[in-house]
C-alpha cells in the first residue's frame, strides 16, 4: 500500500520537478493529485509516463490524502496550507511562510532527520530557502568534525529561482539584446538581468542585508546549530538554472583541507569534483538535472586561524525545492506513516 500524494504549484518550476522527482525516485505512490490556480484548470502535466489534468486548488478537498507538496508562494500558501493541516494531510511548504515558525519543523534530511517527529505540533514542515538547502548540506558534517564558528558566503543564483517568470525574463531579454527593436524593461528584477549581475534578492531589511541574506543566516541557524553565526551576499546572474555560492569557513578547531575533502566525499548528498587544472570543478550548468550538491575548490584560507574556502553548486530546483520536498516525503514515510 501506497501514499495518496497532493503536489500544489503543478504547473510552476518546482512542482514539475517534485513530479518528476517522484516518478524517477519511485516515490510509493497509490493516487496523485496536481493542483493549480484556477488559471491552470485543465493543464496536463507529466508525471513519469503519465500525464496529469491540473485540479484548482480553491475546490479540492485534502480529506483522505497523506501528504501535500505545496510550491505555490507564501500568499497562497498561507490560505491552503492551514486547510489541507486540518483535514488529517501533512503539508510540506516550499514558501517562506512557516520556516520562522518554532512549532515547525524545517528540514534538510542530510542535516537534521530528527526534527521530523515535530510535525505533528501543525501537521505542517517547511522546506529551506534554495540558497540554504545546499549551504547546509556542505556545512554539517564539517561542523560535526571541527564546530564552525563563522561562515561567509556570497551566492550566484539563477533565475529559475524566480520561478517561470524570471527564466522568461533572461530568455526575452536575451533575445532582445540582439534585436534592438524590442525592449524588455526589467520586470520580475530590479535591473536588467541579461548579461548582467544584480546584488538583490528578495527586498531590504533594515540593517541594509536583504531578506535572502537574513534567510541563509537565521535557516542555517535553525537546521545545524543556533551558534553558527553567518553573513551572507546574495546576487543573481544570467543562468537559468543552478545556484552557486562561494563559502569561507571559519572553524573552532585546526580541519586540514585534505581531511575536509575527505569528510565530504563521505557526506550524504554530496559529490566532490575537486581537481587542480583547469576545468577541474563544477559549475551551474553541469549540475542541472543532478541530485548531489557539487563542492569543489576545497583549500585552506591561511588569512584566519582555521579556515577553509569552497565552492558549492546544485540545481536550486532540486536540492533547493523539489528534491529536499521529496526527501522529506520519503523521511515521513519511513519514520512516521509507515506505508508503501
Ligand atoms: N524556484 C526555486 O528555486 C525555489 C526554491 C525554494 C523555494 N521556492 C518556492 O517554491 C514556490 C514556487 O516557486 P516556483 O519557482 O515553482 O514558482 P512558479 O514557477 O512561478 O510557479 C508558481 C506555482 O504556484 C501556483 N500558484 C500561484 N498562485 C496560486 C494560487 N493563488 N493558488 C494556487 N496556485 C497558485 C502557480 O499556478 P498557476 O500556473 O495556475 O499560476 C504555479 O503552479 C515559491 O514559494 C518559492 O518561493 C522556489
Amino acid at each position: 500500500m501506497g501514499y495518496r500524494v497532493v503536489v500544489a504549484g503543478a504547473t510552476g518550476n518546482v512542482g514539475r520537478e517534485m513530479l518528476n522527482i517522484l516518478a524517477e525516485r519511485q516515490f510509493p505512490v497509490d493516487e496523485i493529485a496536481a493542483l493549480a490556480s484556477r488559471r491552470s484548470l485543465g493543464t496536463e502535466v507529466s508525471f513519469g509516463d503519465k500525464t496529469l489534468t491540473t485540479q484548482d486548488i480553491d475546490t479540492f478537498d485534502f480529506t483522505g490524502w497523506d501528504m501535500a507538496l505545496f510550491a505555490i508562494g507564501s500568499d497562497a500558501t498561507k490560505v491552503y496550507a492551514p486547510k489541507a493541516a486540518a483535514a488529517g494531510c501533512v503539508v510540506i511548504d516550499n514558501s517562506s511562510l512557516y520556516r520562522y515558525d518554532p512549532d515547525i519543523p524545517l528540514i534538510v534530511p542530510e542535516c537534521n532527520p530528527q526534527a521530523i517527529h515535530d510535525y505533528k505540533n501543525k501537521n505542517i514542515i517547511a522546506n529551506p530557502n534554495c540558497s540554504t538547502a545546499q549551504m547546509v548540506v556542505a556545512l554539517k558534517p564539517l561542523h560535526d568534525r571541527a564546530k564552525i564558528k563563522r561562515v561567509v558566503v556570497s551566492t550566484y543564483q539563477s533565475v529559475s529561482g524566480a520561478g517561470k517568470d524570471g527564466m522568461d525574463e533572461l530568455w526575452d531579454q536575451t533575445k532582445a539584446v540582439y534585436n534592438p527593436t524590442t525592449d524588455v524593461p526589467p520586470n520580475k528584477f530590479q535591473k536588467q538581468i541579461a548579461f548582467n549581475v544584480i546584488p538583490q534578492i528578495d527586498v531590504f531589511m533594515e540593517d541594509g542585508s536583504t531578506k535572502e541574506e537574513w534567510k541563509m543566516v537565521v535557516e542555517t541557524k535553525k537546521i545545524i546549530d543556533p551558534s553558527i553565526k553567518v553573513t551572507a551576499t546574495c546576487v543573481r546572474v544570467p543562468v537559468f538554472v543552478g545556484h552557486s555560492e562561494a563559502v569561507n569557513i571559519e572553524f573552532e578547531e585546526f580541519l586540514d583541507e585534505d581531511e575536509a575533502r575527505d569528510i565530504l566525499r563521505e557526506a550524504p548528498g554530496i559529490m566532490v569534483i575537486d581537481k587542480r587544472e583547469p576545468g577541474g570543478y563544477v559549475s551551474p550548468i553541469e549540475c542541472a538535472g543532478d541530485f548531489a550538491t557539487f563542492i569543489s575548490r576545497i583549500r585552506q584560507d591561511s588569512t584566519v586561524e582555521n579556515g577553509i574556502n569552497l565552492w558549492c553548486v546544485s540545481d536550486n530546483l532540486r536540492k533547493g525545492a523539489a528534491l529536499n520536498a521529496v526527501q522529506i516525503a520519503e523521511l515521513l514515510g519511513r519514520e512516521v506513516l509507515k506505508k508503501g
